[in-house]
């Protein structure tokens, strides 16, 4: 008989393997049915015998709770950037710089990769085992993306094969699939939130993200290309390097090849341009490395980056034509979007008829007017941007444009705050907004009303029965019936679970409004501080949102901005009249270290800074990266600098390591 231990061990062998084939193999052996069975399994033996769970297990990619912010990593060698070659000739110019700086006439040997337009990022691996992720941040020092990094299914958490390194640092590229990028801003639109102006936007803004549940519902994909630090493992050349981590389960793109000469950089470079609108992720160009480390080290490198390599880029894609007029657009989220409207032109194989102008402010800054003719461009973005107005072709008499502060669908005025660049519609009732709006307030972690889906929504809204989000609970239950595809029955599921969700509480009927920046987790945070009390949070004041443990002056702004409108106001009052029941939700007892907030400065002699975190969060606490007048202690190890000095300004308590195991204890 195995003991739950064999057989915890055992599953997480078989769903590794699983992963190995599916993601590295791309050739899986078993149905997603059977490997969710698997997976099942381990997660019920793990609930049972909680003692079993470890940081590795595949049960363990998605953390539980949201950060308030990143804490950071120091890279242990610097994460250079690359150098660019823009045209074939550079390339060129490259080869021969190498050729002559290592003495010799013969053909030098390079790795050639496409260049990925993602993000780059850097795991440590210690005994086979991932510990840490982070990204390139200003080169040295990154930050700790690591429970996002966690939740890339094709990125293993241990890693396979005997040779086993003592430590692997592994640098890649996060980025996302052209067609994963499509349902992902499809998606984003279906439930009213922002849409990604291009897939490495979304890349970086999903694994940027301080709360790991969104990153993992974000199809992120990965490639690793370099190596940083490693210790009981050694290679001479970047090929060995790529196999051998390809053995031990990390992904490596199929379309590096090795080469030799400058004529073959200059081919793959042309070849690569060729082919890349046809493959499955966005490229902005190619990456030469020379392949012998023992030549890398004599070419050394310069203050940014290494003279081992070279990038080469892509032509932009450009072409010119004509503004024929500018429309403000009102986004799902009621962002004021000025938009371009093209005489339509092919551009890498799309025909565009709408450029973003972003804002005002790039409006002004370039000039734009209706009637110009412009440069426009295709970076990797979806919608095309306006690079440059060509003056010489300029009409005469033409005007500078101008965004009315009025929003043009519903005409309420429209915000924008000093800090930002985007105006916007505030008005939640305003018909551009309101299915995008409802659908949110709907959704499972808001109001949760089953039977409300994004189409019944549409219908409803476009049969004038939703105008407003309040009207949900006056629906009846005849109209209802007689929408297309619907009749009694649905009727009368769907009348019952708007009933049932009247009873709900604070926190989710605050997230339901979809107050800018205002997410679950802060809603959370609001119910605790207005004790659930929804008719103070209306009443309250910046500077007491501001007091809050982890609300800053932007929540503090969007919060006192909602409350302004007075067509919010009444919304929220007639879902209290309608019978819309706020429940108080008990609060939890506190653990010793709750509400406070330690940075760690300096070396620790008796526990690494990460555990010294996770002791911390055990107990409640967080552990930040930053000093601010919000911080409860600074824990000070040894060779302390500028935080120790801040923590003195803002008289901040400063703790020793000992006084620190002494409170913990
Ligand atoms: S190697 C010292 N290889 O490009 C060399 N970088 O401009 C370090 N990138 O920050 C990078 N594809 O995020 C390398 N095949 C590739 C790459 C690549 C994309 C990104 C990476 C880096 C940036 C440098």
């Amino acid at each position: 008989m195995s003991t739950p231990a064999d057989r915890v061990k055992e599953l997480r062998e078989i769903i590794e393997q699983h992963n190995y084939n599916y993601y590295i193999l791309d050739d899986p052996a078993i149905s997603d049915g059977e490997y969710d069975t698997l997976f099942r399994e381990l997660e019920t033996l793990e609930a049972e015998h909680s003692q079993l769970i470890t940081a590795d297990s595949p049960t363990q990619r998605v953390g539980a709770e949201p950060l308030a912010e990143f804490s950071t990593i120091q890279h242990r060698l610097p994460m250079l950037s690359l150098a660019n070659a823009m045209n074939t000739e550079e390339l060129l110019a490259f080869d021969e710089r190498v050729k002559k700086r290592l003495g010799t006439e013969n053909s030098i040997e390079y790795m050639a990769e496409p260049k990925l337009d993602g993000l780059g990022i850097e795991l440590v691996y210690e005994q086979g085992v991932m510990i840490s992720g982070s990204t390139r941040g200003d080169g040295f020092t990154g930050e700790d993306i690591t429970q996002n990094l966690k939740t890339i299914r094709s990125l293993p958490l241990k890693l396979r094969g005997k040779n086993i390194p003592a430590l692997l640092e592994a640098r890649g590229e996060v980025f996302i699939k052209k067609e994963d990028f499509i349902t992902l801003n499809r998606n984003q639109e279906k439930e009213g939130k922002s849409i990604f102006a291009n897939p490495r936007n979304a890349a970086a803004g999903s694994l940027r993200h301080l709360d790991p549940r969104i990153t993992d519902s974000r199809p992120l994909s990965i490639y690793f290309y370099e190596a940083g630090s490693m210790e009981g493992i050694s290679f001479e050349t970047h090929e060995e390097f790529l196999s051998a981590i390809k053995v031990m389960g990390l992904p490596v793109n199929p379309f590096i090849e090795k080469i030799s000469g400058g004529n073959e950089l200059a081919t793959y470079h042309k070849e690569l341009e060729i082919k890349r609108n046809n493959l499955p992720y966005e490229i902005d160009g190619t990456v030469f490395k020379v392949n012998h480390y023992t030549k890398r080290e004599q070419l050394g490198a310069r203050s940014r980056s290494p003279r081992w390599a070279i990038a080469g880029k892509f032509k932009a894609q450009q072409t010119t034509t004509v503004i024929k007029d500018i429309d403000v657009q009102v986004g799902r989220t009621g962002a004021l979007t000025p938009v371009a409207k093209l005489e339509p032109v092919h551009i890498s194989g799309v025909t565009v008829t709408n450029a973003t102008l972003h804002n005002q402010d790039e409006i002004n800054r370039k000039d734009i007017r209706i009637g110009d003719t412009v440069l426009i461009e295709r970076a990797g973005d979806v919608i095309p941007k306006v690079v440059q107005v060509i003056l010489e072709k300029r009409p005469q008499h033409s005007t500078p444009f101008i965004i009315v502060m009025h929003c043009p669908v519903c005409g309420h005025k429209s915000y924008k705050p000093d800090d930002e660049a985007v105006a916007r519609c505030i008005n939640i009732s305003c018909p551009a907004q309101v299915k995008g709006r409802i659908q949110h307030f709907v959704s499972k972690l808001a109001m949760d009303i089953e039977g409300l889906g994004e189409k019944i929504v549409d219908q409803l809204v476009e049969a004038g029965f939703l105008r407003t989000i309040d009207d949900i609970f006056t629906l009846e239950h005849q109209p209802v019936a007689e929408l297309e595809g619907l009749g009694e029955k649905s009727a009368e599921n769907l009348i019952r679970s708007i009933h049932g969700s009247k009873k709900t509480n604070f926190a989710r009927f605050v997230y339901a409004l979809g107050i800018r920046n205002v997410g679950e987790h802060t809603a959370k945070v609001l119910e605790a501080n207005f004790n659930g009390d929804i008719k103070k949070f209306q009443r309250t004041t910046a500077e007491e949102l501001e007091d809050i443990d982890e609300v800053g002056p932007i929540i503090a702004q969007s919060i006192i901005q909602f409350w302004q409108d007075k067509t919010n106001q009444t919304m929220v009052q007639n879902c209290l009249e309608r019978g819309v029941f706020l429940a108080k939700v008990k609060q939890k007892t506190a653990l010793p270290f709750s509400g406070q907030i330690f940075v760690f400065t300096g070396t620790l002699e008796k526990l690494s800074r990460h555990r010294a975190k996770l002791v911390v969060e055990s107990l409640g606490g967080k552990a930040t990266g930053s000093v601010s007048k919000k911080t409860t202690y600074v824990v000070a190890g040894s060779g302390t600098g500028s935080k120790l000095k801040k923590a003195q300004i803002l008289g901040i308590r400063v703790l020793s390591e000992d006084e620190f195991l002494t409170l913990v204890n």
